[in-house]
């Protein structure tokens, strides 16, 4: 068996993988409403065939006989693919074809009885499918294997190597720190942003995001944009890679900043290396890792002032009517404003960890058999009175806001926390290795820095790990620390506070 009958495998692999992407990226832009049915069969059916291939005994048999017979003498990019895809495979073999079924038809029965709750508010009609689908996550993580918390089997799927051992640290710092921190603006005076939600027109906004790509150099003969109900991105290849955005009349900031957001999503996934395409070599490392790379264009560059120092004249430019008697200033100051919300998704970038830090502690006490899905309501919103000062008065606004523990994604929430943290890390690393960083971002060249994130980070698609990485790049391991010194310098400014003290 060679190196090459294994790459041959997994590029089969990935072509019906990223079939299946293209399929559903058309799903959610341009597919007629009646093509639902089938074009769900045509997804069941390829996904059905790639993970056949993807566990069947030809690929397993050639990674085996290549880590035990060959892997010595592959270099060291080879040997990790081979390491890496032994992984996942064996990881892949570990679940019956029983237990899947179960999965799948929980998930599809947990999201209806969510639905159904949510419209009527009322938590008992969702609790007994949560309770059933909590079990059946207890019940992966044991077949998956773990050493220290059952939680850790969950978080290795989306963020390999994560382990509550190390976010309890991290969040444990997100509590004594930012919760204090974000209490002394909440009782600074707050800025005026009602300018931001004037009538702005769909298409002024539409050509507005494209010249926004564009000056983040994402690469439109190697994707596109288009609309989508939530904006997201997806890839093809390193040469087909698609992002999706939304429009709203009334609100300037929606669209702005998730452009630029999935935006760095998808410069990320440009920068892989495409010869690599159905290999680990050709993959991005982890989910944190990716939304590290779009939180870092979204908040480091997208909401800093030398960015609209570059770009705010063409936003008076565009709409005169609403930003004439608007300053540059005021501007950046409304749209930092910090405010704590109950929903994650309308969140600044500074109360935005706290929904994550009330869904980490509520997943890894459910998961860790702590917490009863009866008493959630409760423990709900008291974490949220607690971290942030807001309630939801009924639980459709609260505990069941969201979709997520529907589908059974429970391990995913922290990788979007992980995702800033990562991001002020690197950013506050290329702000010391490129020359008078933020002075070219003044001037709106952007390509410094890109180039800079193409040659630490996207060039090198899974051959490290994310830990790996952010020691190559940074020289420690991820450290919330940067996250706080960038929070503390901006909102100071922002909201006037004696940094020494903050
Ligand atoms: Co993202």
């Amino acid at each position: 068996m060679s190196y090459k009958d294994y790459k041959e495998q997994m590029v089969k692999v990935a072509d019906i993988s990223y079939t299946v992407a293209l399929l559903s990226w058309d799903q959610e832009t341009y597919m007629p409403e009646k093509g639902a049915g089938f074009r769900a069969q045509q997804i069941a059916t390829l996904s059905t065939m790639a993970h056949r291939l993807a566990t069947g005994e030809e690929l397993g048999k050639i990674l085996n006989d290549l880590n035990k017979n060959s892997s010595a003498s592959l270099p060291e990019k080879e040997k990790r693919n081979v390491v890496r895809s032994l992984k996942d495979y064996n990881k892949q073999k570990k679940y019956s074809p029983e237990f899947v079924e179960q999965l799948n038809r929980t998930a599809s029965e947990c999201f209806q009885a969510w639905q159904k709750a949510k419209k009527e508010n009322n938590f008992n009609l969702f609790a007994p499918l949560l309770t059933a689908m909590v079990d059946l996550k207890k019940k992966e993580a044991d077949i998956l294997g773990f050493e220290a918390h059952p939680y850790d089997a969950l978080l290795d799927q989306y963020e390999p190597g994560a382990k509550v051992a190390d976010l309890d640290i991290l969040f444990k710092d997100v509590r004594e720190q930012l919760v204090k921190f974000v209490k002394r603006i909440a009782a600074a005076p707050q800025h005026d942003d009602t300018f931001m939600y004037k009538l702005y027109p769909k298409e002024k906004q539409w050509k507005h995001g494209l010249e926004l790509l564009k000056q983040m150099h994402y690469d439109f003969d190697a994707g596109r944009q288009d609309i989508s109900i939530h904006p997201f991105t997806t890839s093809f290849n390193a040469l087909d890679v698609r992002v999706t955005t939304k429009i709203l009349e009334n609100n300037l900031k929606s669209m702005i900043w998730s452009c630029i957001h999935e935006g760095g999503h998808g410069l990320y996934e440009q920068g892989l290396p495409a010869e690599e395409y159905g290999l680990p070599s050709g993959e991005a490392i982890s989910l944190g890792i990716h939304e590290s790379q779009s939180r870092l264009w979204e908040n480091n560059v997208g909401r800093g002032l030398p960015y609209w120092k570059a770009n705010y004249m063409r936003l008076q430019e565009i709409y005169p009517e609403n930003l004439k008697n608007v300053g540059l200033q005021q501007f950046y100051m409304a749209m930092n404003k910090v405010e704590p919300s109950l929903i994650r998704i309308e969140a600044d970038e500074l109360t935005y960890h706290f929904h994550i830090l009330v869904r980490y502690e509520v997943e890894k006490k459910l998961i860790g058999g702590e917490l009863k899905v009866s008493d959630l309501p409760e423990y709900w919103n008291a974490c949220y009175k607690e971290y942030l000062g807001v309630q939801a008065k009924t639980d459709d606004k609260g505990v069941l806001q969201d979709i997520h523990w529907s589908h059974g994604s429970f391990g995913y929430f922290p990788t979007y926390s992980l995702g800033s943290f990562y991001a002020a890390q690197f950013y506050n690393r290329a702000n010391m290795e490129i020359k008078g960083l933020e002075q070219l971002i003044e001037k709106g060249d952007l390509l410094p820095l890109l180039q800079w994130l193409r040659g630490k980070i996207h060039k090198h698609g899974k051959f490290y790990s994310a830990e790996e990485l952010c020691t190559a790049v940074t020289g420690e391991k991820l450290n919330f620390k940067y996250f706080m010194d960038y929070a503390k310098n901006k909102y100071s400014a922002i909201y006037n506070l004696n940094k020494e003290t903050a």
